[in-house]
């Protein structure tokens, strides 16, 4: 496909303008009770009989690190720790500057009182917590799939890697909602929809496109801020440790395609760019908690539309992209074809990360050390 052909906003997200916020919500999640969901898989599985190990350094340096880097999800993690959830968000609240930044006077939120917002801190817990479980399922199908579909030797064994990385990071999280919190969310449809689009794409740079670069870097940054607003000692340590694979996982993401992106021509980049600007929309549009404000029973567009206008949603929402950013300027997604993708980073408000750090080689920077394994 050439520039000339680009998709509309329609057929990319399904609607003509980004922020219309009443076809955003009309995407919801058809059966809460599913158990099982199929997806196709279009994908070649490939075989390569060029064992060299580390003709590529990098994925050959990170499957080394990724050996020596791995943790128990059982028996590292304090889990004798008493986390009591309303405690938690009330603590949170304090030091986080209050549990609500802005006047209810008119508002759907009149007559909430402390009740009705401690409900919510402790629903939107158990929300945020249950998207991170069913991401991190997307993370370890997703890989399973890289190991199959990636030409490269040192990539299908740094995969391999990252698939029980992933297993351990779907238990953690899974134990930590069971054990810790007060009830499970199903996956939002925004998040189910993109994972959707990146199993079913046959192209195997997409399947990285997709998961290492935007939903893991995305990950890395929601994990990084929650950490820090949280109080409590265990989710900290817990992504503390789940933040350390991230790294790698990203920086493998960047590695693969960087050397493969750099041969494709205008127009295979192109569909990258559109790709990664929908998968930038979708993740957005997950952010937005219907689900919470649906449990809550106040109109959820008039609640979105007041609670996404405070400052620290707002830092919230952007601070989602700082990783993304800067890798997709690493890869040149953000600038061939005329700034493309530069442009619609502008319009969704996010540009201003281009020149963070990249995670190329981040994760040495992210890599649990003795203090980690000392305090846990
Ligand atoms: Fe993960
Ligand atoms: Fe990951």
């Amino acid at each position: 496909m050439s520039i000339a052909e680009q998709h509309t906003n329609e057929e990319l997200i399904g609607r003509a303008d980004i922020d219309d916020l009443e076809a955003i919500l009309s995407v919801t999640n058809t059966d809460r009770d599913e158990v099982i969901s199929a997806v196709e898989n279009n994908s070649e599985t490939i075989f390569t009989w060029d064992y060299e190990k580390g003709r590529r350094a990098g994925l050959d340096k990170l499957y080394e690190k990724a050996k020596h880097s791995q943790w128990d999800g059982q028996k590292d993690l304090p889990w004798d720790t008493e986390v009591d959830q309303e405690s938690v968000v009330m603590a949170n609240a304090e030091m986080n500057g209050g549990m609500i930044d802005f006047d209810t006077a008119g508002t759907p939120f009149e007559k909430f009182g402390d009740k009705e917002w401690l409900e919510v801190g402790i629903q939107s817990q158990n929300w945020t917590l249950s998207q991170f479980l069913h991401g991190e399922q997307g993370a370890l199908v997703c890989t399973a799939k890289i190991v199959e579909t990636v030409p490269w030797i040192d990539a299908k064994y740094y995969a391999s890697t990252q698939v029980m990385d992933e297993a351990r990071h779907v238990e953690v999280f899974a134990k930590y909602l069971d054990e810790k919190l007060s009830g499970h969310y199903p996956v939002n449809a925004h998040l189910k929809l993109l994972l959707d689009d990146i199993i079913k794409d046959p192209r195997w740079d997409m399947t990285y496109l997709g998961m290492q670069i935007m939903v893991e870097g995305l990950a890395l940054a929601a994990f990084g801020f929650i950490r820090q607003m949280t109080t409590e000692p265990l989710l900290k340590q817990l992504l503390r440790y789940v933040m350390s694979d991230e790294a790698r996982h990203v920086a493998f993401g960047v590695l693969s395609l960087q050397e493969y992106y750099a041969e494709l021509s205008d127009a295979e980049i192109f569909e990258r760019q559109e790709f990664a600007f929908e998968a930038g929309v979708r993740m957005r549009d997950r952010f937005l908690q219907q689900e919470v404000w649906e449990h809550m029973g106040v109109p959820v567009k008039d609640a979105i539309e007041l609670v996404m206008r405070t400052p620290t949603r707002q830092m919230f929402q952007m601070m989602l992209f700082s990783k993304i950013v800067p890798n997709a300027k690493k890869l040149g997604l953000l600038d061939r074809n005329d700034s493309w993708l530069r442009r619609r980073y502008e319009e969704l408000g996010v540009i201003q990360f281009e020149d963070w750090v990249d995670t190329a080689d981040e994760f040495d920077t992210f890599a649990l050390n003795e203090a980690d394994q000392r305090s846990a």
